[in-house]
């Protein structure tokens, strides 16, 4: 087994800069790397990574997920296993597809974009991910559960805090405490809307979850804060990242973002594409149950393993030519694109996969569509080249864009 020192460390300031070299080191000579720092295995090649997540032997379990996001959010989805994470997901699942999403939730994405749209449509210039990336999706989920306009603010305040607690994983004192907070002030927020709304239940996806009942179980009020607490984070930061990339992508090969321009049938592939090249998340933990042989070794019962999504996205043993953005490829395939039959592994797979998967393709098909209507000529802003930020989850930095307003 490789070492750290073979490889860039994932907490150096040479790999958040760009750590795709160092993935492909990882997966070449150091397939298991045993870490220090974070106290975990890191596994970087596809067939390890997907191994990890379909979890055929079950042995990988989501026990990691005690300390990395139950401090901030409480008891969560992520950390249930069997039967009691198969009604979960059952009580949650409808409302992120099918007709909720369709006739419920698509005018709110719809609205939204559109509002946020509206404040910078005229003014010839805007920074794509200030203004537009950062906000869209955590307004549309505080909208999609019915809460007061007037409180998105202080739900962005509160996914920064999340957001930079799930991230720190050189463990800063301050951002852990901040995180902390957040979960009690999210607390003290949501509880008695939960009770007001079990009360008097309406349309929206709160009381969805008020209501919802599988097998005569219920969500109680704390499930019930900690699952929208847990949607701020899963939904708002990875489909922030998202409409990011996918953007930074297509306005550095201006062929290709032409082509969806010229036929919107292409943002689910330009979507998909970008979900393999630049994935929102680039890593996600698992825990051991077991010794497990995996290439480059064995991983002890017990132990923490970091699973590198944006490694394994770029595995020249599944994709051809990995390190090129090409929405036209043809291995990978769009239709199963945004399912658990994917075959990238930005959603993950297995029983984990990303519930909110449709409901982010729903926001970003949005998003793009009416972005585009606003700037017929979206370029970057002169001599702006995008910078990726991140290490646990990664886009663009800031993405300056000019564009000939459309007359009103
Ligand atoms: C491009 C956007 C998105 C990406 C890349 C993404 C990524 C992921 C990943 C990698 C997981 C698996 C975590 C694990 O197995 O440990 C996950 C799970 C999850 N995601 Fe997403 N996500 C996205 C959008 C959303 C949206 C929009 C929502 C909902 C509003 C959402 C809600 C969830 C939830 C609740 C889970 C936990 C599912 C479970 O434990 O069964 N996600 N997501």
């Amino acid at each position: 087994m490789a070492t750290a020192q073979q490889v860039p460390d994932i907490l150096s300031p040479e790999f958040a800069e760009n750590p795709y070299p160092a993935y492909r080191v990882m997966r070449e000579s150091a397939p298991l790397i045993w870490h220090e720092a974070t106290q975990s295995y890191i596994i970087s090649r596809y067939d390890d990574v997907e191994r990890a997540f379909k979890d055929k032997e079950s042995v990988f379990t989501t026990d990691n997920y005690d300390w990395q996001i139950e401090p901030v959010h409480g008891k969560t989805i992520l950390q249930l296993s069997g039967r009691e994470h198969a009604v979960r997901r059952a009580l949650v699942a409808p409302a992120f597809r099918g007709t909720d999403l369709q006739q419920k939730f698509l005018p709110v994405i719809d609205r939204n974009a559109r509002e946020l749209i509206d404040t910078f449509r005229h003014t010839g210039s805007v920074d794509l991910v200030g203004a537009f990336a950062t906000r869209f999706p955590v307004n549309v989920i505080a909208d999609m559960l019915g809460l007061d306009k007037a409180d998105h603010a202080q739900f962005h305040r509160w996914y920064t805090a999340v957001i930079a607690f799930l991230g720190n994983l050189s463990g800063d004192p301050e951002v852990a405490a901040a995180g902390e907070r957040t979960r009690v002030e999210f607390a003290e927020y949501m509880i008695p809307i939960i009770r007001d709304r079990r009360e008097n239940l309406g349309e929206d996806l709160l009381s969805t979850l008020c209501a919802a009942e599988v097998d005569g179980v219920r969500m109680t009020d704390e499930d019930i804060k900690a699952f929208c607490s847990l949607l701020l984070a899963a939904g708002g930061e990875t489909t922030d990242k998202a409409i990011a990339s996918i953007f930074a992508n297509l306005l550095l090969r201006p062929e290709q973002l032409a082509a969806v321009r010229e036929d919107r049938s292409l943002i689910d592939r330009a979507f998909a594409e970008t979900l393999r090249f630049t994935p929102p998340v680039h890593m996600i933990m698992r825990q051991t149950a077991a010794d497990v042989e995996l290439s480059g070794g064995t991983i002890p019962a017990g132990a923490t393993v970091t699973c590198l999504i944006g490694a394994a996205n770029r595995d020249g043993s599944h994709f051809q030519d990995p390190d090129t953005f090409n929405i036209f490829r043809d291995d990978l395939t769009t239709t199963t694109a945004f399912s658990a039959a994917a075959d990238h592994l930005a959603f993950a797979l297995g029983r984990h996969f990303c519930v909110g998967a449709l409901l982010a393709k729903a926001e970003v098909e949005a998003g793009v569509n009416q972005l585009l209507d606003a700037m017929p000529d979206l370029r970057l802003a002169d001599g702006f080249d995008p910078v990726e930020q991140g290490v646990f989850t990664r886009g663009p930095r800031s993405l300056p864009v000019e564009f000939t307003p459309v007359p009103a």
